[in-house]
């Protein structure tokens, strides 16, 4: 039974609250593995289309949780490897959405990155602090956050510490669109509804597609597209689609 998050099915969408108020959501152990469980677990259940994981009015989440940290030695961080299995979120194949509101600060603005859609209401606050703590970021930021917004913009943010608001984090691409935060959660549902109603073989396969394109060189990557677009022929929903398409009516899925 989780005791940091909620979950909530709300028809196929998967609702997943961060719920550690008192440290607005500070992601330690606990969290992440009762995120990654539930993610995982989503996985296989075929009532659910699209996740959603989301924080509260103020936070997302402020980050690694650091009175955790705090008396932490080198050695005990490198023994364990510390963090070490919180990108586990990454092996999450249905989509999920960050639905972020307040701080996104840390660990919180890369399990932001982890999630395959960011939508930030405006009172969204980005940043990686790590600097202002004596540490770099530790859950994939100089790697993700450099790619997404390129090395100059990166460089300032991790270099300054400086928070970014909701509209600086569209322009750079980081965050896909801007909501009214009192919108945030109907608006979040609307796109999560909508992707889950897709036909689910094809949305695993773009999904796959997609996050290929950060670990291997062009053509390689575009072999791959080739592969699994070839591949979507096998299925029953590819037939139904174009079927469809060309009958001139409304697909019915059989996968989803
Ligand atoms: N870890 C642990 N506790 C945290 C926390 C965190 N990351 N962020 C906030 N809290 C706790 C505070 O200690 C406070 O607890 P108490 O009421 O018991 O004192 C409570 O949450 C509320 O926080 P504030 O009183 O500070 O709230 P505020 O509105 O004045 O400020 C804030 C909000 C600007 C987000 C501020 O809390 C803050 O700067 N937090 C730390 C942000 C940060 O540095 N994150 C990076 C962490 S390192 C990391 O994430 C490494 C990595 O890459 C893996």
């Amino acid at each position: 039974m989780a005791e940091t998050i909620v979950l909530e099915r709300r028809g196929r969408v998967a609702w997943i609250t961060l719920n550690r108020p008192q440290a607005l959501n500070a992601l330690n152990e606990q969290v992440m593995l009762e995120v990654t469980a539930t993610l995982l677990e989503l996985d296989r259940d075929e009532a659910i289309g699209c996740s959603v994981l989301t924080g509260s009015a103020k936070a997302f989440a402020a980050g690694a949780d650091i009175r955790e940290m705090q008396p932490q030695s080198f050695a005990e961080m490198f023994g364990t490897d510390w963090i070490g299995g919180w990108d586990a979120m990454t092996r999450v194949r249905k989509p999920v959405i960050a639905a972020v509101a307040g701080y996104a600060l840390g660990g919180g603005c890369e399990v932001a990155m982890m999630c395959d859609i960011v939508l930030a209401a405006d009172t969204a606050k980005f940043g990686q602090p790590e600097i202002k703590l004596g540490v770099i970021p530790g859950m994939g930021a100089t790697q993700r956050l450099t790619r997404l917004i390129g090395k100059s913009r990166a460089m300032e943010l991790f270099l300054t510490g400086r928070m970014m608001d909701a509209a600086e984090a569209e322009r750079l691409g980081l965050a896909t669109r801007v909501v009214p935060a009192g919108e945030l959660e109907a608006e979040t549902m609307k796109l999560a509804e909508a992707i889950a109603a897709m036909p689910l073989q094809a949305v695993l396969m773009m999904k796959e597609a997609v996050n290929r394109s950060f670990e291997t060189p062009l053509h390689e990557g575009l072999l791959f597209e080739r592969r699994l677009f070839q591949s979507a022929f096998a299925t029953e929903d590819r037939t139904e689609g174009m079927t469809a398409f060309v009958e001139k009516r409304a697909p019915v899925w059989k996968h989803r």
